[in-house]
């Protein structure tokens, strides 16, 4: 019987991962809309390669995730400050990409959310000191956080519009012009809008009109020589309609984004590569770990390295780059076979006195001083036309300090290295997806339990009863009985398509909230964090309390009271079990706190599936000891029948 309740258990679980492979599968790469997608660049000329020249070459900045806040750490805002004077001072970069979380908008005690206007001017205010606006093209853009307890764009709360340096909402697009080249800068926003407080405010959201919005910016992007799409959503987390986002984004070089923060130092590093060929490159945060990145174009080869701020030299290998990062699709990289010279960037607050190139560890010269940051050192690349090498630069500066940096490069296109497998994983799957599946998939499995019990016989048992038997008698028992069928049913149901809560969503708008989504002031918000929520509160606490009232039916159907089996003496048993129950139960009354933290007094009141579940659970755990013994009569009769066979 294990056996058979282990494979049916597994396949079902299969066939849900079947499901939501295909789901992602469809959500990814549905029917493609109208437009067409526009070809790959056709410029493969391998000409103009990289060589001595102080052309062809131009860098910009990311920063991401500053969470400028008025309780916590002002050493974000100081350092902020440093790096829009001394960093861009030194680095002097074409344009800055600041996408998104300017500001942390949360309450003092960090659970709840609102726009602090302190925040804003904060943010302002280093602008306008270190007048970085006139010495580079700043470009912020606005984060989920940015967005906390925005009842609409127009309100006053939206202290984007009034604070910020570009002061548009929505996507938009951007060229960086050149004498050698159009490059696009290509925002995505997907912030919600009205925005919700936190945490119903994680993932973003595309609907029709923004997507064929960014369908038109692609079109205008065509003719660059690149682009560069950024927001600051990764595009795991963001729900788009078919095509996806990931195919209307098809067409750029690389995709960068923030909101992730190196899931707090598990994942340093978050890259990876679209299966249409774009790199998503997410960016560490400012918040904590101060991380910005620095990206290059150089005769049209990208070229990236995240850095941490404050550590000197900044060094950038242009040429050769990093294989990693090869770009067929979209960079002529054949003119890595024609260049003549090897070409670094260096910059640090002293000057620079040593570049010093190696190759698989043999030693290949310094490379001289060009203009600017650029460096260059002569080389022959036909000496590495087979297989992939490794390129070290070691840079040095008059104050001693010293920075080494080093990748894999390979002359040859057809040369290959794959992305960390989690990395992909986590900026691949499209985790709302996967959180409505496997919420429908437990729901499912629950209410299939509930209800086959409630219409099987009892199962006849040869030999003495042991643990899987004592567990279907104990599923019958409470399937049979009506007020736990029904309390556990209802609850499952409720859990699935009735509201949550009522309460103040976003500033002043009241709203709904559903599993598969929330309600407010017209609006309908896809669910995203809602299921995820979803399956906590199916796997912490719906699903657990059923256990628990069958554990405890088949306790009185032993014939015990709650005093009597407490004296039973088999305390390692019994206690851990009662100890598990309370702890969840107060799970479940701290999540009733937090709501009232998060989305107010009214929330906490109007919550069927909180306030007043909390208060209903002992209700129905008491009934459960107290039932009367006749009522469980012939559960007993069919449990003494076990016993003695
Ligand atoms: C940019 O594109 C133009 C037009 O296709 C081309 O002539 C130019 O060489 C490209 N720039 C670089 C740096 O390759
Ligand atoms: C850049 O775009 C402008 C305006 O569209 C165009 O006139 C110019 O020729 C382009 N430059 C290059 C190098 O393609
Ligand atoms: C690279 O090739 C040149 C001749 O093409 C040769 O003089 C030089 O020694 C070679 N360097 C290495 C490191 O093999
Ligand atoms: C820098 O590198 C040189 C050799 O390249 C070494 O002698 C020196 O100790 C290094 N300095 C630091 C601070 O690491």
């Amino acid at each position: 019987m294990a056996v058979v309740l282990a494979l049916r258990v597994f396949t079902g679980l299969a066939a849900a991962a079947l499901a939501a492979v295909l789901l992602e599968h469809y959500g990814l790469a549905g029917s493609p809309s109208p437009a067409p997608l526009p070809q790959p660049r056709a410029r493969r000329s391998p000409q103009p390669a990289p060589g001595p020249d102080g052309s062809n070459i131009f860098w910009g900045l990311q920063i991401s995730d500053i969470h400028l806040s008025r309780f916590h750490d002002p050493g974000r805002a100081v350092d902020l400050e440093k790096f829009c004077s001394q960093t861009v001072d030194i680095i002097q970069p074409a344009l800055v990409l600041a996408t998104g979380d300017l500001t942390d908008a949360k309450t003092e005690e960090h659970l709840g959310s609102m726009q602090q206007e302190e925040e804003w001017q904060t943010y302002q205010d280093i602008l306008k000191k270190t007048r970085v606006m006139e010495k580079t093209k700043w470009l912020d853009i606005k984060g989920n956080h940015d967005t906390f307890n925005v009842p609409s764009l127009d309100s006053v709360e939206n202290y984007y519009r009034k604070y910020s340096a570009l002061r548009r909402d929505g996507s938009f697009h951007y060229v960086h012009s050149t004498p050698f080249g159009n490059y696009s800068f290509i925002c995505v926003d997907a912030t919600l809008n009205p925005g919700p407080k936190r945490p119903f405010n994680f993932f973003g959201i595309l609907d029709e009109k923004q997507m064929n919005k960014l369908i038109l910016l692609d079109k205008e992007s065509s003719r660059s020589n690149h682009s560069i799409w950024f927001g600051h959503f990764t595009t795991s987390t963001i729900l788009s309609p078919p095509p996806g986002i990931r195919s209307i984004i098809s067409s750029a070089t690389a995709y960068f984004c923030g909101h992730l923060h190196t899931l707090g130092g598990l994942m340093p590093v978050l890259h990876t590569r679209h299966s249409q060929g774009t790199l998503e490159l997410e960016l560490g945060d400012w918040k904590n770990n101060r991380r910005y990145r620095i990206f290059a174009f150089d005769h049209d080869l990208f070229s990236f390295a995240d850095l941490t701020f404050d550590e000197w030299p900044v060094v950038l290998i242009t040429n050769p780059k990093s294989l990693l990062y090869n770009c067929a699709k979209h960079e002529p990289l054949d003119r890595l076979l024609h260049s003549t010279h090897i070409r670094v960037l260096a910059f640090s607050l002293f000057s620079i006195t040593s570049v010093t190139v190696k190759i698989d560890g043999v030693y290949l010269g310094q490379a001289v001083h060009l203009s600017g940051p650029l460096f260059v050192l002569k080389w022959n690349p036909q000496n590495y036309s087979i297989r992939t090498h490794n390129i070290e630069v070691i840079v040095q500066d008059s104050a001693g300090r010293n920075k080494s940096v080093q990748h894999i490069f390979s002359v040859q296109e057809d040369n290959h290295l794959r992305f960390h497998p989690i990395a992909s994983l986590i900026l691949l799957t499209d985790h709302y997806i996967m959180a409505r599946v496997f919420f429908v998939m437990i729901v499912l499995i629950q209410l299939t339990i509930l209800i086959a019990f409630r219409y099987r016989d009892f199962p006849n048992c040869e030999g003495p009863p042991g643990f899987v038997i004592f567990t279907s008698f104990s599923l019958h028992v409470l399937s049979k009985m009506n007020i736990f069928y029904y309390s556990v049913l209802l609850l499952t149901i409720y859990t699935v398509l009735g509201p949550w809560f009522v309460g103040e969503i976003t500033k002043g708008k009241l709203g709904c909230c559903f599993s598969f989504g929330i309600f407010v002031d017209g609006h309908f918000l896809q669910g995203s964090v809602t299921f995820a929520v979803g399956i906590l509160q199916l796997v912490f606490f719906n699903v657990p309390l059923m256990a628990y009232l069958c554990w405890s039916l088949l306790q009185r159907c032993f014939g015990h009271n709650f005093r009597s089996h407490l004296r039973q003496g088999k305390y390692l048993k019994i206690i851990p079990v009662h100890l598990l129950m309370l702890l969840l139960f107060l799970w479940q009354a701290y999540s009733c706190f937090f709501l009232h933290l998060t989305y107010g007094t009214l929330a906490f009141l109007l919550s069927p599936l909180r306030t007043w579940l909390t208060l209903l659970t002992p209700v129905l755990i008491h009934r459960a000891w107290t039932v009367s013994p006749t009522e469980l009569g012939t559960f007993i009769g069919q449990l003494k029948s076990y016993l003695s066979s």
